[in-house]
Parts: structure tokens; sequence; C-alpha cells
């Protein structure tokens, strides 16, 4: 199976490129910068990684980002994980990038943008990897701070797909921000939101999601399986789910590998995704492993998985169509 999955032609939906930063890419970063971290080693940092919820999850992961400064330290970090996606056949990524967590630092958002992009180009041509960027809002800073970064983020509008909304869900519901993604959806991007597994009002804030935001997507989602209300809601939309199996692990109880089962007994759209890599250290390939051996899914399954994960993808019909033909032609020729 190990092999199958390594051949499998694949699509991540749930990756932020901070959340790729390893801490061989971080001490380079620090030197070039002029920077003192932390910790002496690349082994003592990774020994540091520990978490138990989100929010302390949440506390490294903003304080690693203070080494990415000027635009090559964005483009380094989304060419390192674009070069390793492809290694793992990841032929298509759709990646979060957290603008806030630099302007705040007082890094322009010129500067994050335009090193993501000018990665993206070059990993297509040199990695053959296709990608796009979501841009997503802290969910623990003010709706205004949103606002205004949605509007800093217009004049590049063609380089962005859609938006989204992640950080410390506790106290910040999705309603919190309706009027940022109404202002959005009329800009013409694509919605998505953090509904994180097992988290205080997970249901209701599904719920908002549903029907306050009405977003083409859920990251996580599922507590949704608690509720067959939001379950009926979800499928008679269409809806994906992007699943993130080893940050369950970190964040709650467990890989939810059971809740995996479920929802692709119900013919949800779930899909399998890595979500901070770097930190979790598990990339897409690792978080189909680790389903596959809990589970023991069928080769099937595991084609059913990605094949979900094209449909749900933010392209042209026709692009999709390419990359499932791709997966069909995987599928048959390993059987
Ligand atoms: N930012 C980076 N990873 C996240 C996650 N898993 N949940 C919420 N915000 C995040
Ligand atoms: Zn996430």
């Amino acid at each position: 199976m190990d092999e199958f999955i390594a051949g499998l032609p694949k699509c991540e939906l749930h990756l932020h490129i901070e959340g790729t930063l390893e801490p061989e890419l971080s001490f380079e970063l620090a030197k070039r910068n002029g920077l003192t971290l932390p910790h002496r080693t690349v082994e003592e940092a990774r020994a540091a990684f520990t978490f138990d919820s989100l929010t302390t999850f949440l506390v490294g992961y903003y304080e690693g980002m203070n080494v990415l400064l000027k635009e090559p330290d964005f483009y380094d970090l989304a060419m390192a994980y674009l070069a390793k996606a492809a290694a793992q056949n990841v032929r298509y990524a759709e990646i979060f990038f957290d603008p806030q967590a630099h302007t705040s630092r007082g890094v322009p958002f010129d500067v994050v943008i335009r090193g993501l992009r000018r990665a993206v180009l070059d990993a297509e041509r040199l990695h053959g990897v296709r990608a796009q960027l979501i841009m997503c809002f802290l969910r623990d800073f003010s709706a205004g701070y949103a606002m205004a970064t949605l509007l800093e983020s217009l004049p590049y509008r063609e380089w962005i797909v859609g938006v989204g909304l992640d950080s410390d869900e506790r106290g910040n519901p999705p309603a919190k921000f309706e009027k940022v993604f109404a202002r959005a959806r009329e800009e013409g991007y694509l919605l998505t939101m953090h509904c994180d597994v097992d988290q205080e009002d997970s249901t209701e804030h599904i719920r908002q999601v549903l029907q306050v935001i009405g977003v083409d997507r859920i990251d996580h989602g599922v507590n949704a399986l608690d509720d067959p209300a939001l379950v009926e809601e979800i499928k008679r939309r269409g809806l994906g789910l992007t699943v993130c199996p080893v940050s369950n692990g970190f964040v709650t109880d467990g890989s939810k590998a059971d809740a995996i089962r479920r929802m692709l007994d119900l013919d949800l759209r779930v899909t399998i995704n890595s979500d901070d890599p770097a930190y979790f250290r598990a990339y897409v390939a690792e978080n189909l492993q680790l389903v596959s051996d809990e589970l023991g899914l069928s080769r099937e399954d595991l084609v059913r998985l990605e094949r979900n994960a094209f449909e749900i993808a933010w392209l042209p019909r026709a692009v999709k169509d390419a990359f499932l033909t791709e997966l069909d032609t995987y599928a048959r020729s390993s059987r």
C-alpha cells in the first residue's frame, strides 16, 4: 500500500504555507535575516514541537514565523513545500496563507503575496505541480482588520482564488466575519472556513458557515457528523470537507479515522490533507498512510479520496477532468 500511495496522483486542499516551515529552513532564514532563534540546533527545535491543543499549537506556529521577513523568504518557503509536494506526486495544491500573521509584524502584504506568487509560477515550471493561493483571515483578530486585509488584497485579486478563516476558534464564531465574507463573495472570491475538530460550539459554527456565510467548502468539519441535519445540508449542497488526520491527533484525541470512514459511507466529499506538515511531521502521503493503516482502506477507497479532492478543487471543469483522467489511469494500471 505504501507504494500505491506514493504513486497516487494527489490533490492537497488544506495546507497552511506557514505550517510547512521546517527547522532547517528556519535556521537558514534566521541567519540570512540576522536573527537568533531560541533553539541552538535543528534537533532541539524539532524536539520542542509538542502541542496538545489548537491553542498551544498556534503559539509555536506564530512564533516560528518571525524569520519570514523578505520576499525571497516567502518564495523559499513556498518553493520548499511545492518541491516536497511534487516528490509525493501532489499534482495540485490549494495553499492557505495568513497575511495578518505578517502584516501585524510590520511585513507588507505585497512582500508576502509576491514571494508566494513567484513560487507558484516557478514550481509549475520546474516541478510540474500546479497550485493556487487562498488568503485566510485570523479569527482571533477583529472583523475590521479582516475587512482592511480584504481590501488590501484586491489589487492582487487575480493571484488569489478564495478566502478562508483560521486561527483560534474559541469565542470567534463564523458569524463575526459575516460582512467580510459577503464582501469577499462580491469581489469574486470563493469561500471556505475552518471548523476545527471538537471545539466549543463546533456544531453551531458549522451551522453558521452553512446558513450565515454560505461557504463553498468546509475545512475540517468533522463534527458535522454529530448532527444529521448538518450532514444532510452538506450533502445537499455537495460541499467538500478537508480533513487532516495527523493534525487531529495533535489538537484533539485522535486521527478521527472512524469519522472519515463514516463520511465515506455517507457519500460525503471527504478529502485527506496535511494542515501544518512541518509541525505535525506528516505531509499528505503520511496522512493517507495513517488513515489507510487505521481503517484498512482499499485501493478503491484511496482513489475515491483523491477523486473527491479533485472534484471539489477550485479549478475549471476541464482542468479537473484532466487530473481525474490521470487518477483513473493510475487506478487502472495498478490493479
Ligand atoms: N492555522 C494553522 N493551522 C491551523 C489549524 N489547524 N486550525 C486553525 N488555524 C490554523
Ligand atoms: Zn488548518
